[in-house]
């Protein structure tokens, strides 16, 4: 019977692009949704972009543009990724959309209705010159416990120590730098204790993996505590029903956008919504939900969100799998080592399905971590892909285009091997069902040496030069193609282009599983064209160059929001942040300050420039367009000094600028440099200047 399934992925945050680490969950899911499709089942693929917090409304006051824009650049942005890594989801949103504050605000009433939404006045720090309150992470200090300076507002690198960030000694904040004040807001709690009966329940190996679980009661041990959900304006997020400026704290209204993309895509498709979200236990039955994560999110997805969905009525889901970290030739993801990769940079040099076939031959189904080593990736993907797989088809087609045709025979000469292949299905289906890709790709291999190996024996290179043994040549390229067509078929879910390649080579319509129980004969097929190529070292070689940040400067003061003393506090000692966090997001903070050397700094070339031209920009309320002149060469540079100056007083200024910056497109047109300024930002802002007597295009050493 066909199931009806409904499939997400985390939602990725909207202050940066996609990289490796991110694709490993994306990818992962997608072979899953794929596979359930193949296999004949209704399966819904939804995700969206994570688009609230303070990360992205400071990154988006850095660059001089108002959230919603920074946030719909994003969106594109991901979405190319997403499509060009063959990532196919019926549905893409955004968590900064009508569906989702509907559902966010209902959700939060009916929690709050029956009693598990409290108020309490906290006490915080305040950044007096933002006006804002400051998340942890955006605060340093010196640890309270061992006096290491310059650690995070929630704990301690050095130590181990956790702590509240009214407790750092010396807090400095990470945006102004300015000595924050504590300043008490009244805050608004999630009961979640009241769910701890529930959640043991819930928390069973039918819903979620042993080390989860394990976790989970280390958890309810500890005791389950009361979730802040609320944060105070300042914020880009929504506002909370029936208060002034209170806004939700990003993770209440993230987990949500699951609910209000499949209602988007419910709405245009006609489907039925209450099925896959009532509690009903008549519409529970007949769907099933399943949520896709990295484990550093567990402690929001295993207790908060269904607790939240138990509380206002909604169904819980029926699993939630958890996958480990990427880690790049064994180590964490690095800028300064160039194994930071973006989505972006590995398909400027190499092909999607290449790392979604990597990825899945060493994807279990546990929580492990996982290692990319660019070594293995070459070696895996030349002699599995191109030297199993595609060979078998093109160790064939030569001879039956050439000789017979281009036709299959009428009968198979060794059925029972077609028949050992196809009696593989059965079992692949469960490997992939259970998230093992890893033993799935094993066998796909071990059955493309055993293609090989008949090839090998039967000899159809040298029986063709016998016109008695013509007929049989045909009959063991049919019985190769044949094999072809069934590991082309089991590793569709992985590598759906080089099926579709496969398909149109063996004019097939578009395959199923159940197709694969009867072989393909009398066929015509097409003249074969090279399914794959191998990976060049070179390759591999040119996107590490590409990704590699020399100066490893910081792209932006944006740390990561989540709060992770409410896990740390649970002992998770998962914590997104912590440590990891820096650079695998690539979210650097203030924190990372790679010393560098005197070639690094060789590498800047810095100009004096004279301001020849300065406006205002439509739009952007932080940015002036200013021509530069640079000893001859003129230059457009987008600065965002606008709310410390006005045109006419940069106008003739001499200023230092970043000639060799790479230029950047943006909304209103290319930037094509930077120019230096002193100062925190926002109104505190000064143009650094050269001494009289300096010209344009002189260099700034
Ligand atoms: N916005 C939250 C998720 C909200 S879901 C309601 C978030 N975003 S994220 O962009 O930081 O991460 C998105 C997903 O990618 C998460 O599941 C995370 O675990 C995963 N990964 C991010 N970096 C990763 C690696 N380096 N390795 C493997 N997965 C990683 O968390
Ligand atoms: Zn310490």
């Amino acid at each position: 019977m066909a199931r009806r399934i409904l499939v997400t992925s985390a939602l990725p945050y909207a202050n940066g692009p996609i990289h490796l680490g991110h694709l490993v969950e994306y990818i992962q899911t997608d072979i899953w949704a794929r596979f359930q499709r193949l296999r004949g089942h209704e399966c819904y693929y939804v995700c969206a972009d994570d688009a609230h917090g303070t990360p992205v409304m400071l990154k988006a006051r850095e660059r001089g543009i108002p959230p919603e824009q920074l946030i719909e650049e994003m969106a594109a942005s991901h979405q190319r990724d997403f499509a060009d890594f063959l990532i196919a989801f019926d549905h893409y949103h955004s968590t900064h959309s009508d569906e989702n504050r509907a559902l966010a605000e209902l959700i939060y009433t009916r929690l709050a209705e029956s009693g598990h939404i409290e108020r309490r006045t906290i006490e915080q720090l305040f950044d007096p010159r933002e006006q804002m309150f400051l998340p942890d992470r955006y605060i340093k200090g010196t640890c309270p416990r061992c006096a290491a300076p310059d650690q995070y507002g929630d704990s301690c690198e050095a130590c181990g120590a956790t702590y509240t960030p009214i407790e750092l000694r010396d807090p400095v904040s990470a945006i102004s730098g300015e000595r924050p004040e504590v300043r008490q807001s009244e805050h608004f709690f999630f009961r979640l204790g009241d769910f701890t009966e529930m959640l043991r329940q819930w928390a069973s190996p039918d819903h979620l993996q042993a080390e989860i679980v394990n976790k989970l009661n280390e958890w309810f041990e500890a005791g389950l505590r009361d979730w802040d959900i609320s944060r105070d304006a300042p914020y880009f997020g929504f506002q909370i029903p029936g208060t002034e400026a209170k806004f939700f704290y990003v993770w209440l209204d993230a987990p949500i956008g699951y609910i209000a993309s499949f209602r988007h895509l419910a709405e245009a498709q006609g489907l039925d919504f209450g099925a896959f979200w009532e509690a009903e236990p008549a519409a529970a039955a007949q769907t099933e939900l399943y949520h896709f994560i990295g484990k550093d999110i567990a402690y929001f997805h295993t207790l908060f969100w269904p607790a939240m969905l138990h509380g206002a009525g909604f169904r819980t889901p029926n699993a939630v799998y958890c996958h480990g970290f990427l880690t790049v030739n064994g180590q964490k993801m690095s800028k300064s080592r160039g194994t930071f990769i973006t989505a972006r940079t590995y398909l400027e040099h190499l092909d999607p399905e290449y790392l979604r076939y990597y990825f899945a031959a060493k994807l279990g189904p546990s929580v492990d971590d996982i290692d990319l080593s660019f070594d293995d990736f070459t070696q895996r993907v030349n002699s599995d892909i191109v030297g199993k797989l595609v060979n078998i088809a093109s160790r064939c087609a030569g001879f039956i285009t050439k000789h017979f045709d281009g036709r299959l025979a009428a009968r198979l000469p060794q059925p029972e091997l077609y028949r050992e292949f196809a009696a593989q299905a059965e079992r692949i289906a469960k490997h992939y069902e259970r998230r093992d890709y890893a033993r799935a790709m094993r066998e796909i291999m071990a059955l493309a040496d055993q293609a090989n190996q008949y090839i090998d024996a039967e000899r159809p290179w040298e029986r063709i030069k016998d016109p008695q043994q013509r007929e049989e040549v045909q009959g063991i390229c049919t019985v190769g193609l044949n094999l072809f067509r069934i590991l082309v078929v089991f590793i569709k879910p992985v590598m759906p282009e080089l099926a579709a390649a496969a398909e149109r080579f063996m004019k097939l319509p578009e395959q199923r599983w159940a197709d694969l129980q009867t072989p393909l004969l009398d066929h015509p097929i097409e003249r074969f064209k090279p399914l794959k190529t191998r990976v060049e070292r070179t390759q591999v070689e040119a996107i590490v160059e590409a990704s590699r940040d020399t100066l490893g400067m910081a792209p932006s003061l944006a740390g990561d929001e989540t709060d992770k003393t409410v896990r740390k506090g649970e002992g998770t000692g998962e914590g997104k942040g912590e440590g990891e966090t820096q650079e695998t997001q690539g979210q650097a903070g203030a924190k990372r300050q790679a010393q560098i050397t005197i070639d690094d700094f060789a590498k800047l070339d810095l100009r004096v420039a004279r301001v020849e031209h300065a406006e205002t920009v439509e739009g952007a309320d932080k940015l002036l367009r200013l021509e530069l002149d640079l000893g001859g060469e003129r230059r457009q540079v987008f600065a965002g000094i606008r709310q410390a100056y006005t045109p006419e007083q940069v106008q003739g200024l001499l200023v230092v600028c970043v000639a060799n910056l790479k230029p950047r497109k943006m909304r209103f047109g290319v930037s094509e440099g930077m120019v230096l300024c002193a100062g925190p930002g926002g109104d505190q802002l000064w143009v650094i200047s050269p001494a009289a007597g300096a010209e344009p295009g002189m260099a700034v050493k």
